[in-house]
């Protein structure tokens, strides 16, 4: 089938190299230029594990373009994804203007001459099927209104005969395993109002619901949950709120362990092997940040006050996970008492490993916090110090590699799980060290190897 996606952020180019490399044809569209060349010269502007590759076979194979011409994307797709961000507002709020610029775009351009589904991909608050909608229409009128001479009639919806449907699709990828997660979802959401739509994306994802692509192709097929457009949108929102509170329970069950001498990942082995609970998003740390999780959670909340509801459970979620982000800094004034004129290395700094995202990272209120106790704050991470890309930090040294991280620190704090982390030579690097503390902020190293290398370990809940 062809499709335009518009937007090609971490969910927009996956969705669109992932859809060409399962045989469609897809136009990608991005109003940003130096990310637009970059993708048409075949690199990719994100880091995603598998991403590059198959971006570069699919352009080979002729299935994928880029281009900054919004009005070639809506001509060349049947279906066209809105896939650009919706950050959060200072108020929570989640910032729909992007999309709103999308969707007026795509009115703008649109024709009449075939039919297309707009689809959002983007986490947008609920009931925004019906807003998108009206912002094509209102986009479609103001081009029309500018065709036809003053006095020359036309510009009415009805006069457009504007044959589209929109539909909810929810994006459900956790950066890091994109494309893994795209080929093999735990399913799909549809909603939509219309059947034709909902049939030309169920004929769209037929490949990944057969599990062509998938790691394992005899699984059951992938199932497809077709609902109305609000409850989609909810699903998303719902889910993330749901994980974020899981892992918001656990950094309490955590807090408590660590004052009655209890081990959370004990316990978390514990409930976990329940299977009404599961063992997953129980890892007990510094808590969760990233792209998603901070500002869904947010912007549910507002959505109940809008509609006179105060979410309470929701907003314990985030009160929790604020003061989780400090934990680290209260064990390193616990240890080390006055911070002031000491130097701590940060072992990682995006918000999970195998992804270049800084986007809310804890590490970036550890640096602000550290900081301002008057602490020398330093950093390796195998992505940002190697790429060299700094994403405006200010406030920390980036080091090359773990060596000059280690050397003449007072502490270490491992903030993010990189895999590499746990081959790391400690033994070297606790040598180099004015104090061999280390804050083990993901519960992630091992305390014995840790210890047997000289270092004085201090877990979270443990
Ligand atoms: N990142 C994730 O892990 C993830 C997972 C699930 C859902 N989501 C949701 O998906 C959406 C996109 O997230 P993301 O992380 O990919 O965002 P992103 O910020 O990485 O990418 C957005 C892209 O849209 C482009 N863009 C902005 N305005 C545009 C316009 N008018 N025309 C064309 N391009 C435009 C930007 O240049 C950018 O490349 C968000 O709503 C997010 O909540 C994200």
């Amino acid at each position: 089938m062809r499709v335009c996606v518009i937007g090609t952020g971490y969910v927009g180019l996956v969705t669109g190299v992932c859809l060409s490399h399962a045989g469609h044809e897809v136009i990608c569209i991005d109003n940003n230029e130096e990310k637009v060349k970059l993708m048409q010269s075949g690199q990719s502007p994100i880091f995603e594990p598998g991403l590059s590759e198959l971006m570069q076979s699919s352009m080979e194979a002729g299935r994928l373009q880029f281009s900054s011409d919004l009005g070639a994307g809506v001509k060349h797709g049947e279906i066209l994804f809105i896939a650009v961000g919706t950050p959060a507002l200072p108020t929570g709020e989640s910032d729909t203007r992007y999309v709103e610029a999308v969707a007026k775009g795509i009115g703008s351009h649109l024709d009449g001459s075939s039919y297309k589904v707009i689809v959002n991909k983007s986490t947008v608050p609920i009931g925004s099927g019906d807003w998108v909608r009206m912002i094509i229409m209102d986009g479609a009128k103001e081009r029309q209104k500018e065709l036809v001479p003053a006095g020359g009639g036309g510009g009415s919806a009805e006069e457009l005969k504007l044959a589209f449907d929109v539909v909810s699709n929810p994006e459900f990828l956790r950066e890091g395993s994109a494309v893994y997660d795209t080929f093999n979802p735990d399913r799909i959401v549809l909603g939509s109002n219309g059947s034709r739509a909902i049939t030309m994306m169920e004929e769209l994802y037929q490949p990944i619901v057969k599990r062509q692509f998938a790691e394992d192709k005899d699984a059951p097929e992938v199932p497809v949950v077709v609902t109305d457009l609000s409850s989609a949108e909810m699903i998303k929102y719902a889910a993330n709120a749901f994980l974020a509170t899981k892992i918001s329970f656990i950094n309490e069950v955590a807090n408590i362990c660590d004052r009655v001498g209890a081990d959370v990942t004990q316990v978390a082995k514990g409930i976990g092997l329940d299977s009404r609970i599961g063992n997953k998003f129980l890892n007990a740390g510094i808590g969760w940040g990233g792209s998603c999780f901070p500002k869904d959670v947010s912007a549910l909340v507002h959505t109940a006050d809008d509609y006179g509801y105060e979410a309470e459970l929701l907003k314990a979620t985030i009160d929790v996970n604020c003061r989780q982000r400090l934990v680290a800094l209260e064990k390193l004034q616990h240890e080390l008492k006055i911070l002031k004129g000491k130097t701590v290395g940060l072992l990682g700094l995006t918000f999970k490993a195998d992804t270049d995202d800084m986007r809310d990272a804890p590490a970036l209120i550890m640096i602000e916090h550290l900081n301002r106790l008057g602490a020398k704050v330093k950093a390796f991470d195998p992505l940002v110090s190697q790429s060299g890309l700094r994403h405006g930090l200010t406030g920390v040294i980036v080091e090359t590699d773990p060596e000059r991280l280690a050397d003449s620190c007072d502490a270490l704090v491992l903030v993010t799980e990189w895999k590499q982390f746990l081959e790391l030579d400690f033994n070297k690097m606790a040598s180099l060290m004015t104090d061999p503390l280390v804050i083990d902020g993901r519960n992630y190293l091992h305390r014995e190897i840790m210890e047997k290398a000289g270092f004085r370990y201090v877990g979270v809940g443990r």
